[in-house]
């Protein structure tokens, strides 16, 4: 049973920002960073096949190779690390294993792990590139959302950024062939306080039961 109360839970939602401006002298521990992310794979995604995949920055020398890759955005520099979140695009491949690990513990019977392998390999794997992109994408975003919220909870800030160049991270980071980079989450404390952003009303972009 969680120990949060809705409105601790509420909070952290509120309180999430994006912060662009970190304290440069503030680090990660390794196991601190790792309990974040072991969280974050709580997220839900697609036949519970996982696509995603992390790439923690926090080598000073490999943050300054990445800060013009991603348009010279401070954050890079000075926050105290940055994950890259990255999508195996060959992520049913680990089907077999997931399935397996689900059955032997007792989560799913064996026709069952028999099925989801079958739909893993005659399924995902033949989707087109866009379809595959898609699930991956989508996967990604929630296990991202779920990390910044996290992170915050943990007295973390983070700011999440597209604003980078794909194909020179996939190649000055020597990601595998399979391996596309979703989106970098910028983390550490907050030297600044956020910038205030606005919502649209909720009657603009929630309806009932027809779009008017
Ligand atoms: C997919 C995505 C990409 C983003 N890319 C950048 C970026 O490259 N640089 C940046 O400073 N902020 C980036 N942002 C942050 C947004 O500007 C920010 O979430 C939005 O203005 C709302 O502000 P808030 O996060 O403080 O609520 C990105 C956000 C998302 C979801």
């Amino acid at each position: 049973m969680s120990t949060l109360t809705k409105k601790d839970f509420l909070s952290v939602v509120r309180e999430r920002h994006s912060v662009r401006q970190y304290d440069p002298s503030v680090k990660i521990s390794r196991e601190e960073m790792q309990e974040m992310l072991t969280e974050a794979t709580s997220a839900p995604s697609s036949s519970n096949l996982q696509p995603w995949r992390f790439l923690v920055i926090d080598d000073q020398a490999l943050k300054e190779k990445l800060y013009p890759i991603a348009n010279n955005q401070a954050q890079v520099l000075d926050a105290s690390a940055v994950i890259a979140v990255l999508g195996d695009m060959e992520w049913y491949d680990k089907a077999e294993d997931i399935y397996t690990q689900s059955q032997e513990a007792g989560y799913m019977p064996e026709e069952v792990k028999q099925k989801m392998i079958a739909t893993a390999n005659q399924v995902y794997r033949h989707l087109d590139d866009s379809k595959k992109r898609s699930i991956v994408d989508i996967d990604s975003g929630l296990i991202s959302m779920q990390l910044m919220l996290i992170a915050r909870e943990k007295g973390y800030d983070t700011v999440p950024m597209g604003g980078f160049n794909h194909e020179k991270f996939k190649e000055a980071f020597n990601l595998p062939a399979n391996y596309e980079s979703i989106m970098l989450i910028a983390i550490g404390k907050a030297a600044q306080p956020a910038r205030q952003t606005v919502r649209l009303p909720l009657n603009q972009v929630a309806f009932w039961n027809e779009i008017n």
